[in-house]
């Protein structure tokens, strides 16, 4: 096997119909990707993990689904206005743009030359959102027009403004949503829609503390770089929990959030030494104690999840700007609190990058006889986006026919995929590329005994299996 790399990867998955660049004919928009039909399958396998394990089996956790436009009171609430904040320079000569406070500014370090840099800008991450336009364009704040390229945004300003279809007028459930000017932004975490809900969701449930909320959903940031494929981008998924308890238990909770997350990245096939615990030494301006759980990607050690102990600094803020109380009652101390919150927060899409990296390998199958090798993509079975492969040796002699009736039998209860084409050898190939954990060959032999071969993509060791048990197998190995 040889060693990866992230282009490798980014190459596979846009051959294979996995991740394509954001708006690539028209030569891309910077920090955007685009899922494919395997992409999108890997994507909701992942999320639907997620669910099922956070929301749908546990007993204490309930899940929403906020709007991505808030009023813009909640991102002052959160802090996100005043504080996330970084300081950015641009190279006179060359143009790139780097966090100020992680290079030496002194000299550039893609085109080497020195004192190219003035002083730095204070970038927000927030996209500010104008209310009343057409959606889909960008208008720097002169008023220009820009064809889409964040990167060309007003020096000065450094906001990036994203117009939204509402029109004067257009009212939701009777309150009016459009206001002249009104200014919002697109939301850069989705765990404000969880703050805000939080009393709705345990006065419509009669919930007791502890209890979580889940929320799964897109989030943008303007990134100053993004970069490293799928790593960093401007517009991403987050898949997020904020666990509700009584002030004064967040140590414990916070250590019991850390062991059930790790829990769950173990469950995905990843072995512990390629994760790690990173300790945040400063903390973010809501946390009491912060770690990021960390995967070693191809470029080394990276954050996949934040697990957070935000204290009350969230509902406390929003009590304040909203004047809402947001308190709770706990009846079995007999007292009135805000309620602390644990927080995990992981990138859907970050999550992705994690699995192909595990997945992704090539491999030498050369033999004194003849030279070979193979990629493969050693997905989970639970994950892999295509499941289950028929395929008849030859389109003749009925053969289609029995294979199509393996298809009918098995394609509701998992995604299949059927290929006449191609000697059987070049179709494994394909199917391994992809990451289908089972090929199913129908051959002469199955018009004598009812039997086909099973094909297991790891070992790329075969069986013969009976037909009408095609199903069965493969549902017990991705439901395991
Ligand atoms: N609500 C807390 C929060 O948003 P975070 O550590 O900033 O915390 C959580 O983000 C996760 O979201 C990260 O661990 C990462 O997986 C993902 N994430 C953050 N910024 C991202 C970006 N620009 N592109 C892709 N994923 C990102």
């Amino acid at each position: 096997m040889s060693e990866v790399s992230l282009e490798d990867i980014a190459s596979l998955a846009k051959r294979r119909g996995f991740i394509y660049q954001g708006s690539e004919v028209y030569g891309g928009l910077s920090g955007t990707w685009d899922y494919g039909p395997l992409g999108v399958a890997l994507k909701r396998n992942i999320m639907q993990l997620w669910w099922k394990m956070f929301v749908d089996d546990l007993d204490d956790m309930y899940g929403v689904d906020a709007a991505i436009l808030m009023n813009q009171k909640v991102w002052k609430a959160s802090g996100h206005v005043d504080t996330f904040t970084d300081p950015l320079v641009e190279c006179s000569n060359c143009h790139n743009r780097f966090r100020a406070d992680k290079i030496d500014t002194s000299k550039c370090p893609t085109c080497g030359k020195t004192d190219t840099f003035g002083k730095p800008h204070q970038f927000n991450l927030m996209f500010n959102t104008h209310v009343g336009a057409s959606w889909g364009s960008f208008e720097a704040p002169d008023g220009k027009h820009l064809a889409g390229d964040i990167k060309s945004i007003d020096n000065k300003t450094r906001q990036a403004e994203v117009m939204v279809p509402i029109k004067e007028g257009d009212t939701f459930d009777s309150v009016t949503v459009y206001e002249k000017n009104a200014r919002t932004y697109l939301r850069p975490e989705t765990a404000q829609g969880i703050f805000v809900n939080f009393l709705n969701v345990q006065k419509t449930g009669r919930l007791k503390i502890p209890f979580g909320i889940a929320q799964i959903g897109k989030a943008f940031r303007n990134e100053i770089v993004a970069r490293q494929f799928i790593f960093r981008m401007r517009e991403f998924e987050q898949m997020e929990m904020q666990y509700f308890i009584r002030p004064g238990t967040q140590k414990e909770w916070y250590e019991t959030w850390k062991e059930i997350r790790m829990k769950w990245h173990l469950s995905l096939g990843i072995p512990k030494e390629k994760y790690r615990f990173h300790d945040h030494v400063k903390l973010a301006h809501y946390a009491d104690a912060a770690c990021d759980i960390e995967y070693e990607f191809p470029f080394g050690f990276k954050e996949v999840e934040g697990i957070h102990s935000r204290t009350d600094f969230d509902l406390k803020n929003h009590q304040e700007y909203s004047k809402k109380k947001m308190q709770y009652f706990d009846s079995e101390v007999n007292q009135n609190y805000i309620p602390y919150v644990i927080e995990t927060s992981i990138g859907l899409d970050r999550t992705i990058l994690m699995m192909l990296s595990e997945a992704y390998a090539e491999e030498d199958l050369s033999t004194a006889e003849k030279q070979d090798s193979r990629v493969v993509l050693r997905f989970p079975s639970k994950i892999a986006p295509m499941k289950l492969a028929v395929l008849p040796l030859v389109k003749k002699d009925g053969l289609p026919e029995i294979a199509r009736t393996i298809m009918d039998d098995c394609k509701s209860h998992f995604r299949c995929f059927y290929e006449e084409k191609d000697t059987i050898g070049k179709r494994y190939r394909r199917m391994d590329a992809i990451g289908t954990p089972f090929c199913v060959t129908v051959d002469q032999q199955t018009k004598q005994d009812n039997t086909v071969t099973i094909r297991y993509r790891d070992t790329m060791q075969q069986e013969r299996i009976p037909a009408d048990k095609v199903r069965e197998i493969v549902l017990k190995e991705i439901n395991s």
